[in-house]
């Protein structure tokens, strides 16, 4: 079998799948914390991988930027794949004047200015797009036994990387936590199609600081938030 996107086989995909936005952060994880990996997808370079975590099958697959090309992969994951789970491992603008850069953060909900919602539900209704709270409460806890502080709260899913026209200051006087562009999606359609979610993200920059990340410190510091999603998805 196949999909429009996904060359893999029936049962390729564990229950449980990791979905960073970048493919080449799929390959990373798949070859520094998975035994025994099998390459599943390599369609448009999504790279998809599919291992074990001590001794469990999971899964981890790229899914793109921004809310339209992961929902590629989520519905096709979940659709045709019967994937059950899906932990986004990815990177995020820090907002809250708490958050500091390499932060973790645990998506609890997640607002957005993307079409998707108000497009599902039509005009006046705002649906709120939140996470599986059996993994927030996982993963929360999975954080602070490995020794990792943690935030929980809101995440802003832009629709646009660069936007003027966005209020930033008003998201922080919110108590948003930071910014990224695929958490709203990412639950939207977990309630929809019934899987489970958990967006757990690094903060790579921060939006109202100068201080970044190179992406060679990304991936070193990347590897906090990994041990956390793994040890959540076979808990
Ligand atoms: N992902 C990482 N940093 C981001 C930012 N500043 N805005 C949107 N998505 C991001």
């Amino acid at each position: 079998m196949s999909t429009p996107h996904i060359s893999a086989e029936m049962g390729d995909y564990a229950d449980v799948v990791l979905l960073p936005g970048d493919p080449l952060r799929a390959k990373y994880i798949a070859e520094n914390f998975l035994d025994n990996v099998k390459q599943v997808n390599a369609v448009r370079n999504a790279f998809g991988y599919t291992g074990e975590y001590k001794g469990h099958r999971v899964s981890v697959q790229g899914s793109g930027m921004g809310i339209p090309s992961m929902s590629i992969y989520i519905n096709e994951l979940v659709r045709e794949y019967g994937v059950k789970t899906i932990i986004r491992v990815g990177s995020c603008g820090g907002i809250a004047p708490d958050v500091h850069l390499r932060d973790v953060l645990l998506a609890q909900g997640s607002s957005t200015d993307s079409a998707v919602t108000a497009n599902t539900f039509g005009p006046g209704f705002h649906f709120a797009p939140i996470a599986d709270f059996g993994l927030l409460d996982t993963a929360y806890h999975v954080a602070e036994k490995l020794g990792v502080s943690t935030k929980v709260g809101d995440i802003f899913a832009a629709d646009r990387f660069y936007n003027d026209e966005l209020d930033m200051t008003k998201l922080r006087d919110y108590g948003v936590l930071g910014t990224e562009m695929e958490s709203a999606g990412l639950y939207l359609l977990a309630a929809k199609l019934h899987f489970k979610a958990l967006s757990v993200l690094t903060v790579s920059d921060l939006i109202f600081g100068d201080e970044k990340t190179t992406s060679e410190e990304r991936e070193k510091t990347f590897n906090d938030m990994i041990k956390i999603s793994l040890e959540t998805a076979i808990a």
